[in-house]
């Protein structure tokens, strides 16, 4: 198992939400919506693996989901906690080795390129046998990935500011083609009446085949449904830098 790094989603957590301003949560799920009901797929209870600071089950609480979220950053589940209905049940486990309590759910989403955080084959299909095992049979699997030609064209390497002038970040990223690794170097400035707080984060990311993804869902126990150009229903091409794979629980009862 590759070494978990530590400093990933620690204290950017309290800027994340910042960072995220100009993401569209509500039509994300508007899209995850899309895609269940195009299959007459009407879940109730919803598992948001890696659901961060909460965007996500925010809006799929909205909508009146059973909607629970797990995460290995208790930093990230702290500010979900702040924002999510009391006593929304919020799990600190690792993707690669999940145990839940309760019934399974109907379906599960992994939204925002957490699973390129799985940096070997083998975590992957240790994540996709954990999602089956907490899913009914029939239950689907909603999750994005950036697509290897993101990360090799420098996506990270970005500029900017938070939502107004007190968040400053500057991130380079480099790619090691055999492995296919993402190796991200994060500065943050926070500046703040006190002055201005430096901070570092480093991310790595994989990216992975969509042959890989297919063979190692099914080894896990998924029928896969669909591959899609991200947020389309489109099939992915050349140029697709993020995809969306939606996958049925194929277990038996
Ligand atoms: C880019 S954030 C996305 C968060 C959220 N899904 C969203 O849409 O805003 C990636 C998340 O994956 C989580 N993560 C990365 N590796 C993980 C692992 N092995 N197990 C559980 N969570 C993980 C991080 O802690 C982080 O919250």
């Amino acid at each position: 198992m590759a070494d978990p790094s530590t400093d990933q989603f620690t204290a950017v957590a309290e800027v994340y939400d910042d960072l995220m301003s100009v993401v569209p949560y509500r039509w994300w799920v508007d899209y995850v919506e899309r895609l269940w009901r195009e299959r007459s797929f009407w879940p109730r209870r919803v598992l948001d693996l890696a659901c961060g600071t909460g965007n996500v089950l925010l809006e799929l609480q909205r909508r009146g989901y059973a909607a629970e979220g797990t995460d290995f950053s208790a930093a990230m589940l702290a500010v979900a906690a702040r924002k999510l209905r009391p006593g929304t049940p919020l799990w600190l486990q690792d993707a690669r080795s999940l145990a839940l309590p309760g019934p399974p759910f109907d379906a599960c989403v992994c939204l925002f390129d957490s699973l390129n955080y799985l940096l070997e084959v083998d975590e992957l299909r240790q994540a996709f046998a954990g999602v089956a095992r907490h899913l009914a049979p029939g239950g689907l699997f909603l999750f994005d990935m950036n697509a290897i030609r993101a990360l090799e064209t420098g996506m990270f390497d970005q500029s900017g500011c938070g939502s107004d002038d007190s968040l400053e970040y500057e991130w380079r990223s480099a790619w090691e083609p055999t492995t296919r690794l993402c190796t991200i170097s994060m500065e943050f400035r926070r500046h703040a009446a006190e002055g201005t707080q430096v901070f570092y984060e480093t991310h790595r990311q994989r990216g992975y085949t969509l042959g890989e993804v297919r063979d190692n869902l099914e080894a896990a126990g998924f029928e896969v449904l669909a591959i899609y150009d991200a947020f389309t229903t489109r099939p992915p091409t050349a140029r697709t830098d993020r995809f969306h794979c939606l996958a049925r629980c194929a277990r038996q009862p």
